[in-house]
């Protein structure tokens, strides 16, 4: 039997309007908006004034609110909301995957001990349904691989330089024209936000607890006509791919970085502002899910859809957690990469540990081979100064390596809990 719940909703944008619009057209569900709580003084509203307010205690003190719904765009601001709604014993539900990711351990503490529920399923890859698969339909399966798309701003510019032959900079520009990109894209295209989403399906998927921070994130703001042309002549396209990996001592590894892809990878064809997700476990081999990854009504119908189990006391249990905490987190890993310069000579900096192909001329010069993530992480600030662009092959992970070299030196960093 559905508790009828009465919404307390933060923020009324792209995603709060979008909830509005899905909610008032879902049939069944118990559950209505009491008050709105914005910012700006000076909008003007598509609905009733009289659902409006500025002064965020209004909703955090009505005792007739059970429900917060955090849908505004500061996650420093989100996380006073959350984290007050939570103590004051409300459930929330939430889209702010730099908020969750940030504060994920804190906040899941907060819910067991106020006997609440934070669901997030809107943070991660809009309108696909990822967190409550892996928390619910995979909690018994040998997963070892969760990867994908999961930030649809970076995936427009990367299909415009592909199928229409724009520069990086031209493409972002006509992303900013269309609203997929923000005036300051940092956080989509260089990584982090596919980073925040990635640390939190680590949770779910293996539970690993991670902070972003401790997480290794490179972009595709560098990328160049000669990396395009090059994935091009190879029948290749780049895509940004955030990978959570388990290996086979148990540890775990989490990074983005840009990925060439075949037509053999179901990324191949998730193109534009569309996310897609691959599962990988023992039993169940892989598992391909898409859709839209942003967008009012795609996020808003992962808001609806929290709501909706929350009506029925869903709560996270973190399943994979309880099976087994302490994972290790894993950085010692081996990467198979093509890394770009344009000095011919910067490629000596990483020490390759093998070369498996090398190119050099007086405008591009590509080296492929395998390197420790350890060198991207420490050379990152010159990678970046440099417009150097890597991207790891299909090869991804060199596994032999990382477990043995894992073994031997015992590098693994076992997480305080
Ligand atoms: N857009 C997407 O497709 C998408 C997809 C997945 C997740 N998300 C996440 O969803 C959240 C909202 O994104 P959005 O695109 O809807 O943002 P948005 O269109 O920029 O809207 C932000 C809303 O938050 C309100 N707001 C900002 N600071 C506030 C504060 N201190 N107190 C009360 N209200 C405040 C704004 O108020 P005013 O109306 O007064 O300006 C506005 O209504 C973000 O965490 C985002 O990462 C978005």
């Amino acid at each position: 039997m559905a508790t009828k719940l009465k919404i307390g909703l933060f923020g009324f944008g792209c995603v709060g309007y979008g909830l509005y619009e899905v909610l008032s057209k879902s049939q069944g569900i118990k559950a209505d908006i009491v008050k709105i709580c914005v910012k700006n003084k000076n909008k003007q509203r598509p609905i009733d004034p009289g659902y409006f307010t500025y002064d965020k205690q209004e909703l955090l003190n009505n005792p007739d609110i059970n429900l917060i719904v955090e849908l505004i765009d500061d996650a420093d601001e989100a996380y006073s909301i959350v984290k007050t709604a939570l103590e004051k014993g409300k459930h929330v539900v939430t889209a702010n995957k730099k908020m969750v990711a940030n504060h994920l351990k804190e906040l899941v503490a907060l819910q067991e001990k106020h006997k609440v529920s934070l669901l997030y399923e809107a943070s991660c890859c809009g309108s696909i349904p990822i967190i409550r698969t892996l928390e619910e339909y995979y909690d018994n399966e040998l997963l070892f691989k969760v990867s994908g798309i999961f930030n649809g701003t970076s995936n427009y510019i990367l299909t415009k330089t592909i199928q229409e032959n724009l520069s990086y900079s031209d493409a972002l520009k006509k992303a900013q024209e269309l609203g997929f990109a923000e005036t300051d894209p940092t956080n989509d295209v260089a990584g982090f936000d596919a980073k925040y989403k990635a640390v939190i399906l680590a949770a779910h998927a293996f539970g690993l607890f991670v902070q972003p921070e401790e997480v290794f994130n490179f972009g595709i703001e560098t990328i160049s006509k000669s990396d395009i042309k090059y994935a091009q002549e190879k029948g290749l396209k780049i895509k940004l791919v955030p990978t959570i990996k388990k290996h086979s001592n148990g540890s775990v590894s989490v990074f983005v970085i840009p990925q060439f892809v075949s037509a053999n990878s179901y990324l191949y064809n998730v193109e534009n502002e569309f996310n897609g997700v691959i599962v990988e476990g023992a039993f169940s081999d892989k598992q391909f899910l898409s859709g839209k990854g942003a967008g009012g009504h795609p996020t808003g119908s992962a808001v609806l859809s929290d709501i909706s189990a929350l009506s029925y006391g869903y709560k996270y249990e973190y399943k994979k957690y309880h099976q087994k905490n302490n994972i290790p987190f894993n950085t010692d890993i081996i990467l198979n990469v093509y890394l770009r310069c344009n000095k011919p000579d910067d490629f000596k900096k990483f020490g390759f540990i093998e070369i498996q192909e090398q190119y050099g001329s007086k405008d591009y010069n590509y080296v492929i081979g395998n390197l420790p993530i350890s060198k991207l992480v420490e050379l990152k600030e010159f990678i970046t100064q440099e417009k150097i662009f890597v991207a790891i092959t299909e090869k991804g992970i060199v596994e032999g390596h990382a477990i043995t070299a894992l073994e031997e030196k015992n590098l693994v960093t076992e997480r305080v809990n």
